[in-house]
């Protein structure tokens, strides 16, 4: 398939999730460096309007090539409005990255982890379709467009203590190879992106070392190639990518060997996530109101709370084990 961006002389139109902080963030300087107009999707609107105050805006920038909307990835009818938005003041994306994404440590052994399973698995899987499903139409009627998935290292093999977010990320990549089978016929390409680590908050407290650690900007330059050339599947940094070709040819004795100690993420315990929003539904019993009437709601009130109010400070000497807010 031939490159198809910003053809006819018009600006490359870029819509992204997930553009508050990180990753998304870069990609937002990235592409508004050489003038696309841009969609910018997230929940939190006093960063998206920082980051769109610090854009370019000498001629031929201005502001009203930033299009700001206040949207969560689990709210498939606001994205839907999000991208309708979009289409109309800027027309069909060439780019719609789905770049949203949440992590945290889980274990299946605490009945207390399957709301943050249910919720981490909700917004990495079904969050990348409700922001890929809006634009089909309009894509698949211009035969042109690119649809990004970002995904993980940690999807290519199952890491201990991230059961949620290594399924969440191979479900990603499983996903979105679907779909690029399936809109091969319309000249739409699909693109997964597989970050190794990357210092934004999502890995700003990890309690390990990180190799190949990349800055938030340089990976946008990467992933802006690797998606101008229309790369299938693509590991950012390259040596990562070698990294996981290794880990997906290992033998399950091997990998079981060398993994089972692995440094975990830390998890969320909800248990200690006290909030005036989270009062009890039902009658409290001695196991504790929070572990039995925990709902996917009380669940997502849980990590706003913790992202809101209990954001420990830095700590280098952080066990595995420790909690933390979702996002670090
Ligand atoms: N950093 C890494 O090393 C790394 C490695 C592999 C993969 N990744 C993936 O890269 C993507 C970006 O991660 P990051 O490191 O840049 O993390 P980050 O700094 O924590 O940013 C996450 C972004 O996702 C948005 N988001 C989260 N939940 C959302 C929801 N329900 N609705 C709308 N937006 C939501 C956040 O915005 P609001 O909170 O404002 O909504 C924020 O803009 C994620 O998919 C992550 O899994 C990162």
């Amino acid at each position: 398939m031939s490159a198809d961006f910003g053809r006819g002389g018009r600006p490359l139109n870029v819509f992204i999730t997930g553009a508050s902080s990180g990753i998304g963030a870069a990609l937002v300087r990235r592409y508004a460096r050489e003038g696309a107009v841009i969609g910018l999707v997230a929940r939190r609107e006093d960063k998206l309007n920082t980051l769109v105050a610090s854009l370019p805006t000498h001629a031929p920038f201005t502001r009203s090539r930033y299009g700001i909307h206040i949207a969560d990835v689990n709210d498939a009818a606001a994205l839907r409005e999000a991208a309708l938005a979009h289409m109309r003041n800027f027309g069909c994306p060439d780019i719609v990255i789905a770049n949203a994404g949440i992590s945290a440590g889980t274990l299946t052994e605490l009945q207390e982890d399957l709301g943050v399973f249910e919720h981490i698995l909700q917004t990495n899987v079904v969050g990348l379709v409700a922001t890929f499903q809006p634009f089909l139409e309009a894509m698949k009627a211009k035969r042109r467009g690119t649809l990004v998935a970002m995904a993980s290292v940690a999807g290519v093999r199952g890491l201990p203590g991230a059961g949620a977010y290594s399924a969440s990320k191979a479900a990603a990549i499983a996903y979105a190879e679907s779909l690029r089978l399936e809109m091969r016929h319309y000249n739409v390409r699909v693109v997964t992106l597989a970050p190794g680590y990357v210092a934004t908050p999502m890995t700003r407290d990890n309690p390990y070392p990180m190799p190949f650690l990349m800055q938030p900007d340089d990976f946008a330059e990467a992933a802006a190639k690797a998606i101008a050339r229309g790369a299938s599947f693509q590991v950012i940094p390259w040596r990562m990518g070698v990294v996981a070709t290794l880990l997906r040819l290992l033998p399950n004795a091997l990998y079981d060997l060398l993994f089972a100690n692995a440094p975990r993420k830390p998890r969320i315990d909800l248990r200690k996530i006290r909030h005036p929003r989270l009062t009890p539904r039902g009658p409290a019993t001695r196991h504790g109101a929070m572990r039995d009437t925990a709902t996917p709601d009380t669940v997502r009130e849980a990590i706003d709370a913790a992202e809101a109010d209990t954001r420990p400070a830095r700590s280098p000497t952080r066990r595995s084990g420790d909690t933390q807010p979702l996002r670090d």
